[in-house]
């Protein structure tokens, strides 16, 4: 009697809270962020919040100012083990040639838990800088979980320049670390805003996304 009520309670406590929410492998499966980047999504969130008071959520359109600034970022954490974290955009120069494909805009590894400020910037965050007449891109945050702490093999990629950001490819990087499929995700979509020319790499004249 109490197992059938518990049942019945677990349901209606299911359906009033997260089956209602679309899950992140659905979202990324319908968005086709699989198979354009990777070829098993995750199964949790990446919390990602702008100090311009937006947030991530599963392909929602931002705009190119409100996320100028590096994010805050969350996600359910081993506080033992390290973390790679990447933010990468798979339709540059627009979604239909994707000539580019991956523009990356923000690389961190040797994340201990989900504190980003203790690990190993490989590219600082740089903010969407869709060209104009591009349409939405996609901007695919990913987490993966580290076998162990990692010695990485990368260029260092400031925020100054868009050299080497593009022809990158987050599942080979994983390949390459051994890094196995994402924990956890979320992804936004933004177009060209009036803030782009002015992103600190596009100064000078170059093809970013
Ligand atoms: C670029 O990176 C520097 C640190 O190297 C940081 O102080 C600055 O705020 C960043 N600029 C933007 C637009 O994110």
């Amino acid at each position: 009697m109490f197992y059938s009520w518990s049942i019945a309670f677990s349901v209606l406590t299911c359906q009033l809270l997260s089956c209602f929410s679309q899950s992140i492998t659905t979202a990324m499966n319908e968005h086709e962020i699989v198979p354009d980047v990777i070829s098993v999504a995750p199964s949790e969130i990446i919390k990602v919040s702008y100090s311009s008071g937006v947030s991530v959520n599963m392909g929602n359109e931002l705009t190119p100012t409100q996320v100028k600034y590096e994010p805050s970022v969350n996600w359910p954490a081993d506080p033992n083990a390290f973390y790679t974290l990447c933010m990468t955009d798979p339709d540059a120069p627009n979604r239909e040639e994707h000539t580019f494909r991956e523009w990356h805009h923000w690389l961190v590894g040797n994340i201990p838990g989900h504190d980003i400020s203790k690990g190993q910037i490989l590219s600082e965050y740089i903010g969407s800088g869709p060209p104009l007449g591009t349409g939405l891109h996609r901007y695919v945050f990913l987490v993966y979980k580290q076998p162990s702490k990692l010695t990485f093999n990368e260029p260092y990629l400031t925020n100054k320049s868009g050299e080497n950001r593009g022809k990158f490819s987050i599942a080979k990087f994983a390949v390459k670390y051994n890094l196995g499929n994402p924990v956890a995700g979320n992804f936004y979509q933004a177009q060209y805003d009036d803030y782009v020319p002015l992103l600190p790499h596009k100064r000078p004249a170059a093809q970013n996304t």
